[in-house]
């Protein structure tokens, strides 16, 4: 277990995790890292940590480089135990290190691990000296937590992003130069629809840091170091973070006997007859943290449900939780759903999606199997809707 060289003197010291599947709910199929960096300066300063369980691993790759006795600061981006879990069995070893964090940070390491930890407090503009080094911090609350912040390294010109840039993918490579590029930025999208969708607004402000500083390498705490594709992922985060999405379609829906899954399928004939592009969600297939992947770029998301015991199948309340939770802004919306007596479902779809905000189109809904007049007209529906939308 190899620490890897960034840049003189800087050095990834994470834990890869590769057996990670489900991070609260979140499908990681591609597992994770837990990136921590170490610094050999006059004061030798760990940024960030690991998971409580790869401890093993960080202790291992620092060693490789200075024996973690000396280590004088552990700067903490982000409390999340992700990446302060292994604090505890850190600071028996780095006995006289000090912590650094945000006002927040103070308060959340505290409330985790004790009163008694030793911190110096920082905020936005504060710098730290280490030797040749001298680190600065700024605040980016929400991204992804209150406590959260980045720190810069001028005069390497890293910008130690925490959460922001993330992706959730363990891999024996560690810079974006160095993987496959679609999957890398299939996977930043991801992290982002799943992670950092509901903040857009703290991200925006974060952005105008980030692109202040111009940073030669973004470190963030998961995944592939960005030292090649910074503007294309910086462009990515503006176009996620404005929710100016594309003209694209999501259809998710599940059904009970096939009739929602045909009013689906007209409406997705009212998407291809106008030459938008969709992709087609049933969720008895498909993980509602993929859908959100897809919705972070989509302007149009419909949902169907059955009515199932007066109310929306189970399948279609647990996704509707996750994307009410999530919240991302101006989309237009369609409820639609098939049912046999009460039909209740299309007007529970409908009142989650409105609680969204967004724009609702007029509900498709049909007693029993829906005849193919009927579906028809759910083409022409979905049509002269879009018609109307694009004037
Ligand atoms: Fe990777 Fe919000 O922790």
């Amino acid at each position: 277990m190899k620490p890897v060289k960034i840049k003189e003197n800087v050095y990834w010291v994470g834990g890869v995790d590769w057996d990670l599947r489900n991070f609260h709910g979140y499908l990681t199929q591609r597992g994770s890292t837990y990136n921590s960096y170490l610094i050999i300066d006059e004061k030798i300063t760990l940024i960030d940590g690991v998971k409580h369980y790869l401890f093993p691993e960080l202790i291992e790759r620092i060693s490789e480089i200075v024996d973690p006795a000396k280590i004088d600061y552990i700067i903490h981006n982000h409390v999340e135990m992700d990446h302060s879990g292994s604090l505890p069995q850190m600071l028996k070893v780095a006995k006289n290190a000090q912590i650094v964090a945000s006002p927040n940070g103070e308060k959340g390491l505290k409330a985790h691990y004790g009163e008694d930890l030793n911190i110096k407090v920082v905020k936005t503009g504060d710098t730290l000296k280490i030797g040749k080094r001298e680190l600065s911090f700024v605040l980016t609350p929400m991204v992804h937590w209150p406590d959260n912040m980045v720190t810069w390294s001028p005069e390497d010109k890293i910008l130690f992003s925490n959460d922001a840039f993330g992706q959730h993918i363990a891999s024996s490579v560690h810079f974006d130069d160095e993987y496959p590029m679609n999957t890398l930025f299939d996977e930043a999208q991801k992290y982002y629809a799943n992670i950092v969708l509901p903040y857009g607004a703290q991200v925006q402000k974060a952005m105008t840091t980030v692109k202040e500083l111009n940073p030669e390498v973004i470190a963030p705490s998961h995944g592939l170091i960005w030292r090649k594709y910074i503007p294309e992922v910086i462009a990515k985060y503006d176009k996620w973070a404005s929710n100016n999405a594309d003209e694209k379609a999501v259809i998710v829906y599940d059904t009970m006997w096939g009739s929602t899954q045909k009013l689906a399928n007209a409406i997705a004939d009212g998407f291809e007859n106008s030459n938008i592009p969709f992709q087609m969600f049933n969720l008895q297939y498909n993980h509602i943290s993929d859908i959100m992947t897809e919705l972070v770029e989509a302007k149009y998301i419909c949902v169907g449900s059955p009515t199932l015991n007066n109310n929306i199948l189970p399948t279609n309340a647990s996704f509707l939780t996750y994307l009410k939770g999530l919240a991302p802004k101006n989309r237009i919306a369609l409820a639609f759903g098939s049912y046999g007596w009460g039909g209740q479902s299309i007007g529970l779809v409908h009142e989650d999606l409105e609680k969204c905000k967004f724009e609702m189109w007029d509900d498709v809904k049909y007693q029993y199997i829906p005849s193919q007049e009927y579906l028809e007209e759910v083409t022409k529906i979905v049509m002269n809707n879009l018609k109307k939308e694009r004037k």
